[in-house]
């Protein structure tokens, strides 16, 4: 059985969240880490997590939010991690792809956060996007584990991640035409890959296009099955190892 390490499985996504446990488990995929990105979506998360056995959560405040977040967000947030499902603080980083303006109050907001996980001991799931210099800046001064969320980057700079101990997580973009990932997932070895699936979106291929949704992790385990030459359950049982190592799931 495999695990999607990331995704975002709100009600406001879906109609019916039965159907996309059960198609996820009809397709050997039997745990979900939801995510939240904002103190909306982090409710949403515990609601998730309080209603179904299979679910963890990770919540945290993304740098999309930076401009819109309210102090009382951070309260509510730190208020939720004595909640036992509640396995990190996530999804978190700096994304200066739509923005420049404000990456000083972007690093403060995820600084913030650092300081929470370490305060709490618990891991997190980062999202870098367009930032990689000022990510692994800032992650250096910190003794933390974690996810590097939908990892795209260079074997260059995957190979720092991982000399930090960080994991990279591998969604749907692997499977895409153009994508430069698989040369590079080809030289690092399954001990610090995880999947994900970054549902509602990313869809792999062939299913680009549709709403994407945590049953679409086994399209990717079948990519990276026969791109790296490994049985299915051999990449099941080292995947769920990797999360052993972060995650107390
Ligand atoms: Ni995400």
């Amino acid at each position: 059985m495999f695990t999607d390490t990331h995704c975002h499985v709100y009600e406001e996504y879906y109609e019916n969240i039965d159907e996309i446990i059960n198609n996820a488990k009809n397709n050997k995929i039997n745990r979900l880490i939801n995510n939240g990105c904002d103190n909306k979506s982090n409710i949403e998360v515990i609601k998730t997590i309080n209603k179904y056995p299979n679910i963890y959560g990770a919540i945290g405040i993304h740098p999309e939010a930076t401009e819109t977040y309210q102090n009382i967000d951070l309260i509510n947030l730190e208020n939720n991690l004595s909640n036992k499902k509640v396995i990190a603080i996530g999804e978190i980083g700096l994304d200066y792809h739509y923005t420049k303006e404000n990456k000083e109050k972007q690093k403060e907001l995820f600084d913030y956060q650092l300081k929470l996980a370490t305060k709490y001991n618990l891991p997190v799931i980062i999202h870098s996007r367009e930032a990689t210099e000022d990510t692994i800046n800032i992650l250096s001064k910190y003794n933390l584990k974690g996810v590097i969320h939908s990892f795209s980057g260079s074997l260059e700079t995957a190979n720092i991640y991982i000399k930090m101990g960080y994991l990279l997580g591998i969604n749907g973009v692997i499977t895409f035409k153009n994508s430069k990932l698989k040369e590079v997932i080809k030289q690092i070895s399954l001990e610090h890959i995880i999947l994900e699936t970054d549902s509602p979106y990313l869809t792999p291929e062939p299913y680009r296009g549709k709403k994407n949704e945590p049953a679409r992790i086994i399209n990717i385990a079948n990519f990276i099955s026969n791109l790296k030459n490994i049985e299915l359950d051999e990449l099941a049982r080292i995947t769920n190892a990797n999360i052993k190592r972060i995650f107390d799931i």
